[in-house]
């Protein structure tokens, strides 16, 4: 994964998953950035568990605390936390100064250093994976290679810091220990906490949508939303084969709410829509879903809907032409009556000011 979309995922517009169903991770994105014109970089930290954050640290922001995103973490928070931040803070700003050294840029540049690490667990709670990776003017850098213990340099900046980190075998060891061991224990306690929320899975509304473009082209886009987790499977068949070429998709995006959203669309020529089925599959699903396009008469439900819907319309028309007809002659009757009694002059007179 690039920096790019890690530092969309920390402006919290995209949450990537790689997350298997079953599986949870605990994941740490730190980023420190020079500020033209100041002194001091801006630190930021976010911490999420599966797809939720849970806590996050802006060194800008007045109250220079850790936030926590959910109310089952709360439990968590301790001194830990603040700790950890002050300590990252320090230790971050420092990078900062040292790395454009490694790529002889000069003093007082603005640059952005950035660290992903975390671990994953499987669903029985034992240690799956763990990475760490580091990132500098928005490339990667150097990622530890949890297998050898070394330290992948993307470039020949990264191979000064590579050289020197691998003179101290400590420091890929004290990674491993760390992701394999208090990370590990973190996530479960926070999935203990949590667990309402984390093991929930709720299950996705699903429709098919149809869009014509000026040129006749058909779309059809199948909509899930409503989801959690935002693993989801979304593929459209064409008489059961699947259509993974021509499908376009956007990436499982969060809603706001706790729950995601994601569409495939998938393009055809006009009439050929009875061919496409759109499969959903999703861990809060029993079997999947199976969904086509539903013109709107086609199906006996909505017709026999839109027909009693019909027939109310007309009878109520129906009732309210004849009610006005007996009130307007039952007026014009009244009136016709007194009229008679003045003269047929005064009738005309009314009947044209009232039309
Ligand atoms: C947990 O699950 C993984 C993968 O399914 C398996 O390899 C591992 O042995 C399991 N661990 C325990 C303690 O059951
Ligand atoms: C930095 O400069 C030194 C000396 O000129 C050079 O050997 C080295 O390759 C440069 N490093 C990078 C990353 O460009």
């Amino acid at each position: 994964m690039g920096f790019f979309v890690l530092s969309l995922l920390l402006l919290g517009i995209l949450v990537l998953t790689e997350i298997r169903a079953g599986s949870h991770s605990l994941k740490y994105f730190y980023t420190a950035a020079s500020q033209p014109g100041l002194a001091e970089p801006r630190f930021t930290a976010v911490v999420y568990v599966d797809d939720q954050q849970v806590l996050s640290f802006d060194s800008d922001s007045p109250s220079q605390r850790i936030e926590t995103r959910t109310p089952w973490i709360e439990q968590e928070m301790s001194n830990y936390w603040e700790l950890k931040t002050r300590e990252a803070t320090l230790r971050y700003r420092m990078c900062l100064q040292k790395v454009p050294v490694y790529y002889n840029h000069s003093e007082g540049g603005v640059h952005t250093y950035q660290r992903q690490a975390g671990c994953e667990v499987f669903s029985n709670g034992s240690f799956s994976r763990g990475f760490a990776q580091y990132g500098f003017d928005g490339r990667d850098y150097l990622t530890l290679d949890t297998g050898t213990l070394r330290w992948v340099a993307a470039d020949a900046g990264a191979l000064n810091n590579k050289r020197k980190w691998e003179a101290d075998q400590r420091i890929a060891e004290n990674w491993k220990i760390y992701l394999e061991g208090e990370c590990v224990h973190s996530l479960q306690r926070y999935l203990e906490n949590g667990k309402e929320r984390l093991l929930r899975a709720d299950p996705p509304s699903a429709r098919v949508t149809r869009h014509t473009s000026s040129d006749g082209e058909v779309t059809l886009k199948c909509r899930a939303q409503d989801f959690y987790p935002a693993e989801i499977s979304l593929v459209w068949l064409r008489e059961g084969e699947e259509q993974l070429q021509d499908t376009e998709f956007i990436e499982t995006r969060p809603a706001g709410d706790g729950t995601f959203q994601k569409w495939a669309a998938v393009e055809m020529l006009s009439g050929s829509e009875h061919k496409y089925t759109c499969r959903v599959q999703h861990e809060g699903l029993p079997e999947p879903l199976f969904l086509k396009w539903e013109s709107q008469f086609s199906s006996i439900g909505l017709s026999a809907g839109v027909i009693t819907i019909l027939l109310l319309l007309a009878a109520v028309i129906i009732g309210v032409v004849v009610w006005r007809k007996n009130t307007s002659d039952s007026k014009r009757g009244s009136y016709t009556a007194t009229a008679s009694n003045d003269s047929a002059q005064g009738s005309d007179v009314s009947f044209t000011a009232r039309t």
